[in-house]
């Protein structure tokens, strides 16, 4: 299927050849791909391997990764076209609209408007504008459907989709100070798990010519803002908070969505994903930038130094996980490697992201615990969606909806995953005077795990799944 390298010639041949940014002033889609691809952090790691799949010219179809399934069967020619007739059909489809299970038929029209203008006095930061804009249609495909995901991780329902150029709530120059995200049919009434519709994540990257991602100084793109069922916040001002911050928005910049859904019932669903922006228009002097730093524990560790590089050492010593994130013992305490500050500023808020079993999540800046970010546990909580708050404002937000069944299995003790409870959220450190942050100051997390204290989640070998730690810092710089 060398068909895939051909979409990385179709993006090169929109770009003006010669560097990163094109002749329009904006980043390249190369560039943006690179980048990514050398960050493996700004997407969860499933999305990450399928991005990477799309562009990679030697990789034709998603691999196997820490969150894949069985393996790719080598096919035959033929036996591809066969399978995936109708996908190579669609190609040009999917280049268009990024989506590995583009539809046979027509997608239904919006009803309602694409551009929503809503009253700040309902948001959060009342001085702000506050904007609604939908984003598709993505089409949600039947739990039955045999489609790139179905057959490569054995997800049903799933769809994966990338979205270039998505709309901006600014042309020029503006402030965000907060986005929310959510799901809507084409009537605009909404789309959640009580009519079948599960929003498993999304992703919104910005990509620009002046950008530097805070964790590792990659260029031309960051994360601004990751949800998922939990309906998340994205954040970047700590409201009450002296220090005024904001995302900072430009004219050459450019967002990316990537959003994964998935259908809960057996009939194609069409959905609108929606951001509301809070923000201000204009360059806004007297705001500090606010972006988000991210420390994970395991293979998408990132020390800043080293350019996110995997090689890097981590000096706690040997993991108490395997390469797929499987912990090798009850009880442990897993650290990532170290954050190096290369500029000063001042941290305003922070809290981590886990998965069942997990007692806590230290954040320590130099040697110093900074923040104790404990779950909490309760039998209501869906199986296998705790909540992420990477320090971005909410309460939840990055769920494995699509590992759900997997994760449903009866374990050896006895229990099913529906029987016991989950992490239904996680606290959030707030910090309205900002703590220092200096050039040369280190942060690294901890992430504390007893299976004998909180049952984990088995897979479907019955063994402990995988687990996760997770932690995005606000800094205003
Ligand atoms: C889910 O959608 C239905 C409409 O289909 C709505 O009545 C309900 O309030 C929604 N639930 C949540 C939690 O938003
Ligand atoms: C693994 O766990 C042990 C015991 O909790 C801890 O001392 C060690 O630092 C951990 N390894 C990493 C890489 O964090």
């Amino acid at each position: 299927m060398k068909t895939y390298s051909s979409i990385l010639a179709l993006l090169a041949a929109e770009q003006v050849l010669g560097g990163p940014v094109a002749a329009n002033g904006k980043v390249s889609r190369e560039a943006v791909v690179e980048s990514v691809i050398n960050s493996p952090f700004l997407l969860p790691p499933r999305s990450y391997s399928i991005f990477k799949s799309r562009f990679a010219n030697d990789k034709s179809v998603p691999q196997d990764g820490p969150h894949g399934g069985e393996p790719a069967k080598p096919a035959t020619l033929a036996e591809t076209i066969k399978q995936y007739g109708y996908l190579i059909a669609n190609l040009p489809g999917m280049i268009a609209s990024g989506s590995t299970s583009p539809g046979k038929t027509a997608a239904p029209k919006s009803l309602v408007p694409a551009v929503q203008k809503l009253s700040s006095a309902q948001g959060e930061f009342p001085e702000a504008k506050r904007v609604k804009i939908r984003y598709g249609p993505y089409r949600v495909p039947p739990q039955s459907e045999e489609n790139l995901e179905a057959q490569f991780w054995k997800i049903k329902g799933m769809s994966n989709a990338l979205l270039w150029d998505a709309e901006r709530p600014c042309e020029g120059n503006c402030m965000l100070l907060k986005a929310t995200s959510d799901l809507e049919y084409a009537d605009g009434s909404p789309a959640n798990t009580s009519n079948g519709a599960w929003f498993h994540h999304t992703v919104l990257l910005n990509s620009g010519p002046s950008i530097k991602e805070p964790t590792c100084g990659e260029p031309y793109v960051e994360s601004i803002m990751i949800v998922g069922n939990e309906r998340t916040d994205g954040g970047y001002a700590l409201k009450g908070s002296h220090i005024k911050s904001g995302y900072k928005v430009n004219p050459k910049d450019s967002f990316i969505l990537q959003t994964e859904l998935m259908n809960m019932e057996d009939t194609e669903k069409y959905v609108w994903q929606t951001i509301t922006y809070e923000y201000l228009e204009g360059l806004q002097p007297d705001y500090k930038s606010g972006q988000t730093v991210y420390m994970t524990i395991g293979e998408a560790s990132n020390p800043s130094v080293t350019k996110c590089s995997k090689t890097a050492k981590n000096p706690f010593g040997p993991t108490n996980m395997t390469i797929d994130a499987l912990p090798l013992s009850m009880k442990f305490s897993e650290h990532s490697k170290v954050w190096n500050s290369l500029i000063d500023g001042r941290i305003l808020k922070t809290a981590g992201h886990m998965h069942d079993g997990g007692t806590s999540i230290e954040i320590v800046q130099n040697d110093k615990v900074i923040c104790d970010s404990v779950p909490k546990y309760s039998k209501d909580a869906s199986a296998g969606m705790p909540g992420m708050d990477a320090g971005m404002g909410g309460k939840g937000g990055h769920s494995h909806g699509g590992r759900k069944n997997k994760r449903q299995v009866k374990a050896p003790g006895g229990y099913k995953n529906t029987d016991i409870e989950h992490i239904a959220g996680q606290n959030r450190c707030d910090y309205p005077d900002g703590i220092p942050l200096k050039k040369g100051d280190t942060m690294h997390i901890r992430a504390n795990y007893d299976f004998n204290l909180h049952k984990g989640m088995i897979n479907a070998d019955g063994n402990l799944d995988e687990v996760m730690g997770i932690v995005g810092v606000l800094v205003a710089y």
